[in-house]
């Protein structure tokens, strides 16, 4: 049975190591969905579609093994279960993501049996985050380094307007 997992996250925007997460994520599955997640906790600088259109913009071609939704609203896991995924894989890049991690990878398994797989992040992308990178983008400064250039192109035309 092929294995399908989940790549969740509000990806606002979506970044290098978001990429790099995705790429290594897509080589240990026989597929991969990137879900774009509203996460009420986070102000937003990209809807979620562009977040999406973003994703897709970032790998040129898409792989074949990979897909890019959007989940609006409702719980994870119930999607998961909806796209019959088995697993749930997120980027770590230092204890804090741990932190922040554990108690959802607990809390999923324990409502769907989901599991949840934690891929450490690249070193050179480690200090990478969205909210910093909205944060300098949002304050005038540029963030590109830390982007897909396509995602920079797409960060940039939004705060154009
Ligand atoms: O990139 P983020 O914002 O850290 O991603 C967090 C996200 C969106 C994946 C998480 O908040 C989530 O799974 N939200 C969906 C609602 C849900 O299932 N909540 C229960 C989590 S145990």
């Amino acid at each position: 049975m092929p294995k399908l997992a989940v790549y969740p996250g509000s990806f606002d925007p979506f970044t290098l190591g978001h990429l790099d997460i995705s790429k290594r994520a897509a080589e240990t599955f026989d597929s991969l969905t990137i879900v774009v997640v509203h996460n009420p906790g986070k102000t937003s600088m990209l809807s979620l579609q562009e977040r999406a259109e973003a994703i897709r913009a970032a790998f040129g071609e898409l792989p074949q093994n990979i897909c890019v939704d959007v989940l609006e609203t409702g719980l994870l896991a119930n999607y998961c279960t909806k796209i019959g995924a088995s697993v749930i894989v997120k980027g770590i890049r230092s204890n804090n993501d741990v932190d922040y991690e554990f108690p959802m990878a607990r809390v999923n398994r324990d409502i769907s049996g989901i599991e949840t797989l934690m891929l450490p992040a690249s070193g050179e992308y480690a200090h990478i985050s969205s909210t910093l990178v909205r944060q300098v983008f949002e304050l005038g400064g540029d963030a590109s380094a830390y982007l897909p250039a396509a995602v920079a192109k797409i960060v940039k035309a939004k705060l154009a307007k």
